[in-house]
């Protein structure tokens, strides 16, 4: 019999805000059976409206809880949708979800192509040899060429293209899709409340003249050099690089119309790889193993302000969990009970009775849990999956109340081992901290939750810096400063970190120190 992680299935969607992320999970969900009417997911003006009803209501934490991790079943599969806050709740959350997740969904605007938090979301698959399958949306408007498309992938995210699909004109000349594998093209027609229909056409290849017919002489024969151009000069599939992330399969399509979902959804089922193994400080776990073993990669503070307890999300990694069961708590160097996890979709909590490699449990947290825990029967382990990712804004904190600064210090490293901010230190100045987070908006929270939970009425001034470097060979903020780097601090390990104002300064740096390393990220240690 298959193992039952085997039909674990879970993903997460990228891309930059408003290329249709929701629009296609909705579909995507609906085409699973995991929902029953459109609308049922956030629409975008309820993310909006979150931005200033935020403050005020319980989203202030940022990200709900209950949209972390959703399931569903569908062809045989239990598929775990982890989802990537993108909008204003864009975070470091956003980074290390990812970490969790054995595949991506890549969803690109026709018409904008690669944009910039693609490409860092793209990144961060890439540092773990993600498979990332690519959805290129919006084709029923006006949309860039295609080949063009095709190329700004490959030499702006370095990773090939395969095309499942391929569109026949887009906007209002929108036609269509040809699909290479299959000779088929789907129809795209429109229907009057907006939507569209698809109607299927077998061809006996590209040649078939029944094309010109149904798709006009001009646009039939763009559509054969296309497709000659791809077969001849374009990348062979290969299972094993799509697997190690170095070619995607692409399609294309209209998710606000649902056009191309569908076959989109039962091509990402054969796509999608069931988890597989993972590294653990020299080892490796197999999803297979008989010992259960976790990794936290996401801390989430109550919903309700009065209590402090959180909720924290581990990635099931191997073995069985069950409530009650005891495990191995790597940094503590303890054993406990995990006795309440819960699974999420949508509105609903469930108390979860088992789950298996590739599922998320939320773990009921009174504060034993930081990201990148590791828990495991049999003995001792530590999974290196969730790093410390380099911020991409700077502050330095100002108390504004100096009688407060006990309930700032508690407040300010609660919220560090939450994962909401990274602490620095500036030699000499270690009073003021320096704070970085990887979106901008974390600011607003760190202010507004600080002030709230903890009493401490704070402030930011904003720091110029857009990059932070790990730096292998350097020992001090010293060594880094002697080399003229820009500005030196130390993380809360006492490691010292470089901070840049752009990549010129940051290329410059790499460019003048050949026997230094800078590194994105920092691996979070077992034993902080
Ligand atoms: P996001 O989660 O990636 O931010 O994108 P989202 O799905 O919210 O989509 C952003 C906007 O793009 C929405 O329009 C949505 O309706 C539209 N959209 C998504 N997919 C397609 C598509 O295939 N074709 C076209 N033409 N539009 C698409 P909006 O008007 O900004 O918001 P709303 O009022 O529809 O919620």
């Amino acid at each position: 019999m298959a193992h039952p992680s085997e039909r674990r299935r879970t993903f997460a969607i990228i891309s930059h805000p408003d290329a249709g992320k929701t629009t296609l999970t909705e579909r995507l969900l609906l085409y699973g059976g995991a929902i029953h009417a459109a609308g049922a997911v956030k629409s975008r003006k309820s993310k909006r409206a979150a931005v200033s009803d935020w403050m005020a209501l319980e989203k202030q934490r940022g990200i709900s809880v209950t949209s972390s991790v959703l399931q569903f079943e569908h062809g045989g599969a239990r598929w775990n949708l982890l989802d990537t806050p993108g909008h204003n709740d864009f975070s470091e959350d956003t980074y290390r979800t990812l970490t969790a997740a054995d595949c991506a969904i890549m969803v690109l605007d026709a018409a904008r192509g690669v944009e910039p938090q693609t490409r860092k979301l793209f990144h961060v698959c890439r540092m773990r040899g993600t498979p990332i399958v690519t959805f290129v949306n919006k084709l029923d408007r006006p949309a860039r060429d295609p080949f063009d498309l095709m190329s700004e992938v490959e030499d702006v995210l370095g990773v090939h293209t395969v095309p499942f699909t391929w569109p026949i004109g887009s906007g209002d000349r929108f036609q269509g899709v040809y699909n290479r594998r299959q000779a088929l093209v789907a129809r795209f027609k429109r229907t009057e409340a907006g939507n569209a229909k698809r109607v299927e056409m077998k061809v006996g290849g590209i040649d078939d003249p029944r094309l010109d017919e149904w798709l006009g002489d001009a646009p039939a024969e763009t559509l054969r050099g296309e497709i000659e151009l791809l077969d001849g000069a374009g990348e062979a599939w290969d299972r094993a690089r799509f697997l190690s992330g170095e070619l995607t399969p692409v399609f294309f399509g209209s998710a606000l119309t649902s056009f191309g979902v569908e076959p989109f959804l039962t091509a990402f089922e054969r796509l999608c790889p069931p988890p597989g193994p993972r590294d653990a400080g020299g080892t490796t776990v197999a999803p297979e193993d008989d010992r259960f073993s976790a990794f936290v990669f996401k801390v989430q503070a109550n919903m309700d302000p009065s209590h402090r307890d959180r909720v924290a999300f581990a990635r099931v990694c191997s073995g069985r969990f069950e409530p009650g069961m005891r495990v191995h708590h790597a940094r503590l160097g303890k054993e406990l009970r995990l006795n309440r996890a819960e699974q999420f979709f949508a509105q609903e909590r469930q108390g979860v009775e088992e789950a298996w490699a590739g599922d998320i449990i939320g773990l009921y947290d009174p504060g034993l849990f930081r990201i990148g825990d590791t828990l495991s029967t049999g003995g001792a382990l530590h999974f290196d999956a969730v790093p410390r990712f380099s911020p991409e804004h700077f502050g330095r904190l100002q108390l504004l109340d100096p009688l407060k600064r006990k309930q700032l210090q508690k407040g300010i490293h609660q919220l560090a081992e939450e994962g909401t901010v990274q602490l620095f230190a500036e030699p000499g100045r270690e009073k003021d901290p320096i704070c970085g987070v990887v979106g901008q908006l974390q600011f607003d929270v760190l202010t507004f939750r600080i002030e709230h939970e903890y009493g401490a009425k704070i402030t930011f001034d904003r720091l110029p810096y857009q990059h932070a470097r790990w730096v292998e060979g350097a020992d001090t903020c010293d060594d880094l400063l002697a080399r003229y780097i820009p500005m030196a601090v130390t993380d809360v390990d006492g490691a010292p970190v470089a901070l840049f104002r752009d990549q010129w300064e940051l290329d410059r740096a790499v460019r003048d120190n050949p026997s230094w390393t800078f590194h994105e990220t920092a691996p979070i240690r077992a034993t902080e």
